[in-house]
């Protein structure tokens, strides 16, 4: 089980920081959400901001992003320290080339879907992929509210998983608190992004353990073996 916590809720005025502090947290991986205006009506940050935060600490850099002509970023972010670059499933023709350029970078692969699309569309992609980040509220900003209706997608990409005995992780994206996390765990997800349920509190280390064991707690494969 991984928690990535997400950058993007943190202080803006402070990414080396805050990026240590999420280390020190506890966080396994560190979620970066790259906007582009156009892709998403948001704009974050670019590989300048990730790569003065990447000699500050070692957590692997989880970069999503969320942009029309990624094609344009993939080098750019490799070079400034991505550890894994997360495409969208919606850039269609698109996605083959650019799941075989990321791999030629040397870097790890994650397929995102909006709440909007058919979770059928990222099946041709599973065995190539090494993440499928299912979107759990639309994409372009921190803070939104949890979208249960994508409760199923999480079950049927676990589904596939086991049918197909694949090794990709599932990872749940948007309004992940306490009470989500538990939910989507459940519905077999073992990657939790989240920013403003973690970043929001006094302390994140309490947060981030508080949920580790929420999500634990959870795991249907420890369930398995309590029977
Ligand atoms: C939303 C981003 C998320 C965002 C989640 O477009 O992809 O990674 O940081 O933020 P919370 O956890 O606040 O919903
Ligand atoms: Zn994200």
């Amino acid at each position: 089980m991984i928690i990535a916590p997400s950058l993007l809720a943190s202080n803006h005025a402070c990414f080396g920081k805050e990026a240590v502090r999420a280390t020190k947290a506890g966080g396994d991986w560190l979620h970066l959400d790259i906007m582009d205006g156009h892709f998403v009506p948001n704009i974050s940050f670019g590989p300048q901001a990730v790569k003065a935060i990447r000699p500050l600490t070692k957590i692997f850099f989880d970069v999503h992003l969320m942009c029309s002509k990624p094609e344009i970023l993939l080098e750019p972010f490799a070079r400034a320290g991505a550890d894994e670059i997360i495409i969208h499933v919606e850039l269609g023709e698109q996605v083959e080339p650019l799941i075989w350029k990321i791999k030629q970078l040397g870097k790890k692969v994650g397929l995102a879907v909006n709440p909007l699309t058919e979770i059928s569309l990222v099946q041709p992609f599973l065995d190539k992929i090494d993440l499928l980040l299912v979107m759990t509220v639309n994409p372009g900003f921190g803070g939104q509210e949890f979208i249960h209706e994508t409760l199923p997608k999480i079950q049927q990409a676990d589904e596939w998983r086991r049918e197909k005995q694949l090794r990709y992780r599932i990872s749940v994206d948007g309004g992940i608190n306490f009470q989500t996390a538990a939910e989507c765990a459940r519905a077999g997800a073992d990657t939790f992004v989240a920013g403003t349920s973690l970043f929001g509190q006094r302390s994140l280390k309490a947060a981030v353990t508080k949920m580790r064991k929420i999500i634990h707690a959870n795991d249907p494969a420890f369930a398995d073996l309590k029977v």
